[in-house]
């Protein structure tokens, strides 16, 4: 990673050759298509592709949205490695000695036309893990009136696998989801322990029988590969592997869950004056708590007399 900052500082080569893997869906043709472009400091991959996109080749095809790394829709094999092309900058991949880089479709994912993936058994498998607290208290559910206690300690326990944005680039690198359609993969399984270690969720032993299923969290195989492409360090592969040790621990008898939140209750509201800050002391003649029991209104057209 400081090897990337480094060169994303860079300045990239003048001009680089953009080597990109088409796909018809019309002909079943595939092949690799070169372009040549111009770049300038702070390209990006995706910038890369757009420009060729309005001035050599509208017929590309592929998926974005955010530009900012925060969608996730952008994920594509780029110089071999999964990646999002808008957190990619085109210094990070072509050299002066090697200014060429190529970019393909992500792995493991149906391609629909040159790097437009099919995300709908993705999205089937991370609703297969019911990405969303389950709780009893159904009323509280459905009429809140307060908040589900949570420690900062509790949260940090979760934090990171909340970051996930679903760009899928840890499936595209999975050796098991390569040559297993059925295995959940890593997405899924991370948000599914993201759930299970929420101190807010009831639904833990169907979580874990989710995890025990034959395509669950036993067929990982422990590459890692899915952390280290990961965009948001969400570290899928630890993440199973915690579903592992709850799993065993649980046959075993051995797991506790933790105690589960409830509800934190309404907060009072306190009666005591909070005093004002020195710098904000009202001007001479102003009657505060006049202005606090009738607020006063602003004639806005006075305002531009
Ligand atoms: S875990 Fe990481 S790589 Fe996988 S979908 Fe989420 S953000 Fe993308
Ligand atoms: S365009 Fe949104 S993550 Fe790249």
């Amino acid at each position: 990673m400081a090897l990337e900052l480094k060169s994303a500082v860079k300045t990239p080569p003048k001009r680089v050759r953009v080597r990109i893997k088409r796909f018809s869906p019309e002909t079943g043709r595939e092949w690799w298509q070169v372009y040549e472009i111009d770049t300038y400091r702070g390209m990006t991959v995706l910038d890369a592709l757009l420009q060729i996109k309005e001035t050599q080749d509208h017929t590309i095809v592929m998926r974005y949205s955010c530009r900012m790394g925060v969608c996730g829709s952008c994920g594509m094999i780029i110089n071999g490695t999964p990646r999002l092309a808008c957190q990619t900058q085109v210094s990070m991949v072509a050299t002066e000695e090697e200014p060429e880089f190529t970019v393909e479709p992500l792995r493991n994912f149906p391609v629909i036309r040159d790097l437009l993936t099919d995300f709908t058994s993705f999205f089937e498998k991370h609703r297969k893990v019911k990405p969303y607290l389950i709780r009893r208290d159904t009323v509280e559910q459905e009429n809140p009136k307060t908040e589900y206690k949570m420690t900062p300690e509790e949260h940090i326990e979760i934090y990171p696998y909340s970051l996930c944005i679903s760009c899928g680039l840890c499936v595209s690198a999975c050796p098991v989801s390569a040559s297993d359609e059925g295995f959940l993969g890593p997405q899924a399984l991370a948000q599914l322990w993201r759930y299970t270690a929420d101190v807010r969720d009831e639904a833990w032993v169907e979580r874990l029988q989710i995890a025990d299923d034959e395509n669950g969290a036993l067929k990982c195989h422990f590459a890692a590969s899915c952390s280290a492409v990961c965009p948001k360090a969400v570290d899928p592969g630890g993440a199973i592997q915690m579903l592992r040790s709850a799993l065993l621990k649980y046959k075993l008898g051995l797991w506790r869950k933790r105690k589960i939140n409830g509800p934190v209750p309404p907060l009072e509201v306190s009666k005591e004056k909070v005093p004002l800050p020195p710098e904000a002391q009202p001007v001479d003649g102003a009657d505060v708590e006049a202005m606090e029991r009738e607020p006063v209104v602003i004639d806005a057209s006075k305002l531009l007399e």
